[in-house]
C-alpha cells in the first residue's frame, strides 16, 4: 500500500517494532515487536489487562506510543490517506453515535470514505443484520449486534488489513463460526488479519500465527503448530510398578517424575514402550502428555509472569521467522 492511498499492493504486513506504553509509573505494553504475514490470521493472545487493546490502539493511532513505533504496510497508521480503504479496524463496537442507526453508522462510513451506498447493503447482508434490525439506533443493539456492526463498519471500505479487537465478544455460537469462516475466507484472499482474544479457543481455530503477551510482554510468538508441539517430548505412563517402571527408565537415562497415578516421563511415547519392552516393566496406560495450547497459554502468561520469570524451558526459545520478539 502506498501512503497515497491508491496503489493497492500485497504489502499489508502490520509491523510493531520496541512497542511501549507507559502510564505514570506503569508499563502497560512492554517492548513488543512482532510481524504479521499477509495472507495470514494472527491471533494476539493475552489474559485480561495484558496489554492488547492498546497496542491495537497505538497501531491505528488512537495513543501515542511511549516508544517504539508500528506500521501498515510499511506507513504509520496516520499518514495513510482514507485508512478506512487499508484497514477495517474494530477496537470497541460501543464506541459509534448511540442515537444512529446501525444503517445511518454504516452510511456516513461509506460516504467518508467515497463509497457508493450500495456497499452498506452488502455489508449489513454480509452480517447478518436485517432490515428492521438495520433501522434500530445502536443503544437499543444488543451486544452481538453491536459487534456484527462493528465487522460490518470494519469491512466497508474492503481493506488489505484488518485490526479487530475481541471481535468475537457477545457473538453466539453460530456468530463465532461465521466470524471464523469470514476472517479465513479474508485471509486466503491476501488480506492480513490481527485479532485479539483472552480466549484461546477463539481463536485458535482461526489463527496461523499466535502471539502471546502477558503483563504487557511478548511471552511467545510462533505458527500455531510450532507453539502446539513445544512439548511433544513428554509422555503419561503407568505400570503395574511405577517404581520398576522409574528405573527402568533411569538406566537409559530418561527422567521420570510421579504425577497423578503414573509418571510424567521426558520421553516419547515410543520411547517408553521401548524402554518397557526391553525392561520388561507391564506398562496399563501410556499417552502422549504434551499439553496443548491451552495449558502454554496458562504457563506462559500467569504464574511464571508473574513472578517475573523466564517462560519454562523450551517455550522461552520460541520466537519464528515470522514473529520475532526481541
Ligand atoms: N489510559 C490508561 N491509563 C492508565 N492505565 C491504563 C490506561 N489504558 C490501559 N491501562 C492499563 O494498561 C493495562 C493493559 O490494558 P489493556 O486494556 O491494553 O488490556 P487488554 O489486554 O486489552 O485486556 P482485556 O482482555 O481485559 O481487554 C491495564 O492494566 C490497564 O489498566
Ligand atoms: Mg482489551
Amino acid at each position: 500500500m502506498s501512503a497515497d492511498g491508491r496503489t493497492r499492493t500485497l504489502d499489508t504486513m502490520i509491523e510493531v517494532k520496541g512497542l511501549t506504553r507507559t502510564y505514570g509509573g506503569y508499563t502497560a505494553v512492554d517492548d513488543i515487536s512482532f510481524r504479521t504475514r499477509p495472507g495470514s490470521v494472527t491471533g494476539f493472545l493475552g489474559p485480561n489487562g495484558a496489554g492488547k487493546t492498546t497496542a491495537m490502539r497505538i497501531m491505528v493511532g488512537l495513543t501515542a506510543a511511549t516508544r517504539g513505533e508500528a506500521t501498515i504496510g510499511g506507513h504509520r497508521y496516520h499518514d495513510i490517506v482514507n485508512p478506512g480503504r487499508h484497514v477495517g479496524v474494530l477496537l470497541d463496537a460501543g464506541a459509534q453515535h448511540a442515537g444512529r442507526t446501525g444503517r445511518e453508522i454504516l452510511s456516513l462510513g461509506a460516504r467518508i470514505m467515497g463509497l457508493p451506498v450500495s456497499r452498506v447493503d452488502e455489508m449489513l447482508d454480509l452480517v447478518s443484520l436485517d432490515d428492521d434490525e438495520a433501522k434500530r439506533k445502536l443503544r437499543n443493539y444488543s451486544l452481538g449486534m453491536k459487534q456484527r456492526l462493528g465487522i460490518a463498519h470494519a469491512l466497508l471500505g474492503d481493506p488489505e488489513v484488518l485490526v479487530l479487537d475481541e471481535p468475537a465478544n457477545g457473538l453466539d455460537p453460530a456468530g463465532i463460526r461465521w466470524m471464523r469462516d469470514l476472517l479465513r475466507g479474508y485471509a486466503r484472499r491476501g488480506g492480513t488479519v490481527l485479532l485479539s482474544s483472552h480466549l484461546l479457543h477463539e481463536v485458535e481455530l482461526v489463527a496461523d500465527d499466535l502471539v502471546l503477551i502477558g503483563r504487557g510482554r511478548i511471552v511467545a510468538s510462533g505458527d500455531r503448530e510450532s507453539l502446539a508441539s513445544t512439548d511433544a517430548a513428554s509422555t503419561l505412563a503407568r505400570a503395574r510398578d511405577n517404581d520398576e517402571l522409574a528405573a527402568a527408565l533411569a538406566r537409559e537415562g530418561i527422567t521420570a517424575v510421579p504425577e497423578g497415578a503414573g509418571l510424567r516421563v521426558s520421553a516419547s511415547t515410543a520411547d517408553v514402550s521401548r524402554v518397557s519392552v526391553q525392561h520388561s516393566v507391564i506398562l496399563t496406560d501410556l499417552r502422549s502428555g504434551a499439553k496443548g495450547l491451552e495449558d502454554l497459554f496458562l504457563d506462559l502468561t500467569s504464574s511464571a509472569q508473574r513472578e517475573g520469570a523466564a517462560a519454562p524451558g523450551s517455550l522461552a526459545a520460541l520466537s519464528t521467522s515470522n514473529g520475532s520478539p526481541r
